[in-house]
């Protein structure tokens, strides 16, 4: 990763390098600059080379329900059915799924904030009331309010459950897991568990998989996870779809097929890629090096007191509380050129979102920049 150079990534063009410019630095998308893992290169062009481009086929679709099912078990120790996983192209398709499909047409959103943001937007777009729960910062960590949450879900619901969670980079504890699982049995709602960044959880925490939890849990669940993150495959469109629920089951079965249908099957043989032991091997070095890098940040964080800053236990994903300094999170990119989110398209107005996916020598500039502030 060190050889890597600015102009070679802004040459190869993400979304992030190519929209940007000079010395501007892009933070805000979930892009990830490191390498990708071999075992995924090779799958993918071995595919390629066999000519694998039209649609998906049923056994490339069951050999990643298998390796997916395969990596929960050996990663968090989740007995997960193959047949309970089923593949759509991407997480945010999931839940506009999940919305469409597998709940009620009137069922509210509850969404804790702050959030990753397209979850402010979706559910309005697709006809269902959204209704945000603000989080507590306490002493760093954001914090939900279990009485609050109860309020909002009165009657039923879907509640978004984001773990580890974007933007504050929070692994969720089995206390706080089933804390919220009390409040959603005791209103009847539904949980949607985005659960795309669980590959990427630093030393110290343990993700722990809300479906996970028990039975209740299982059967109120629907899980997303994906590749996407831990491996840096969004472009390939593969997301996986965990159905513990009976009832969610035969509603799948009963969705036209159109409206399951759209995976890639590069993809689909990506994810399988990944999730063998080869492509968790490399998942292993690339978490080594983001907490590598994420230590460096919280180095240089620490020179700037006067910004909120608790270092993500997953996720390259980092959350900077810009209001005890007095700075609007909309001069940073006019004032630093580093271009990240703000807060209040997250919900929470004075926050700034970073994504720090890349070489440390880029971690350190923006450092530098923001700590400069
Ligand atoms: C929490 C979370 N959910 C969903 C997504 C989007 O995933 P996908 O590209 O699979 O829709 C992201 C992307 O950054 C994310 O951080």
């Amino acid at each position: 990763m060190g050889q890597v150079t600015i102009e070679r990534l802004r040459a190869r063009g993400s979304v992030k390098w190519s929209a940007t410019s000079g010395d501007q630095l892009g933070a805000f998308i979930a892009e990830s600059d490191l390498p990708l893992a071999p075992a995924v290169t090779e799958a993918l062009h071995a595919a390629v080379a066999d000519g694998l481009t039209g649609y998906l086929p049923a056994p490339v679709a069951a050999a990643t329900g298998a390796a997916c099912a395969a990596f929960q078990q050996q990663r968090f120790g989740w007995a997960v059915e193959p047949g309970q996983v089923q593949l759509l192209p991407d997480v945010l398709g999931a839940f506009s799924f999940t919305l469409s499909h597998l709940v009620g047409a009137a069922t509210p959103v509850v969404l804790p904030t702050p959030a990753y943001m397209p979850f402010l937007e979706l559910p309005g777009a697709l006809g269902h009331e959204l209704r945000t729960v603000p989080m507590d910062l306490i002493d760093g960590r954001f914090v939900l309010d279990p009485a609050r949450l109860e309020t909002a879900l009165a009657g039923g619901g879907l509640l978004v459950l984001i773990n580890p969670h974007n933007p504050t980079g929070q692994v969720a504890t089995r206390e706080e897991l089933l804390a919220v699982a009390a409040v959603v049995e005791r209103t009847g709602a539904t949980v949607f568990s985005d659960e795309i960044h669980s590959p990427l959880v630093y030393s110290g925490a343990q993700h722990v998989p809300y479906a996970a939890l028990d039975e209740r849990t299982a059967a109120h669940t629907v899980t997303a996870v994906s590749a996407s993150k831990g491996w840096n495959l969004p472009g390939l469109t593969c997301a996986q779809l965990i159905l513990t629920s009976a009832e969610h089951r035969q509603r799948w079965d009963a969705t036209p097929f159109v409206s399951r249908h759209g995976t890639s099957p590069l993809g689909a043989v990506a994810a399988t890629a990944a999730y063998s032991d080869a492509g968790v091997a490399h998942l292993d070095a690339s978490i080594d090096y983001l907490q590598r890098g994420r230590d460096l940040f919280a180095a240089r964080m620490a020179q700037a007191p006067a910004i909120g800053y608790t270092p993500p236990a997953a996720t390259y994903i980092h959350l900077l509380d810009l209001r005890p300094a007095g700075i609007e999170p909309a001069e940073v990119a006019q004032r630093t050129g580093v271009l990240g989110t703000d807060g209040t398209a997250c919900g929470t107005p004075g926050l700034l979102r970073l994504t720090l996916a890349t070489s440390h020598a880029v971690i350190g500039e923006i450092a530098d920049r923001i700590a400069g502030l």
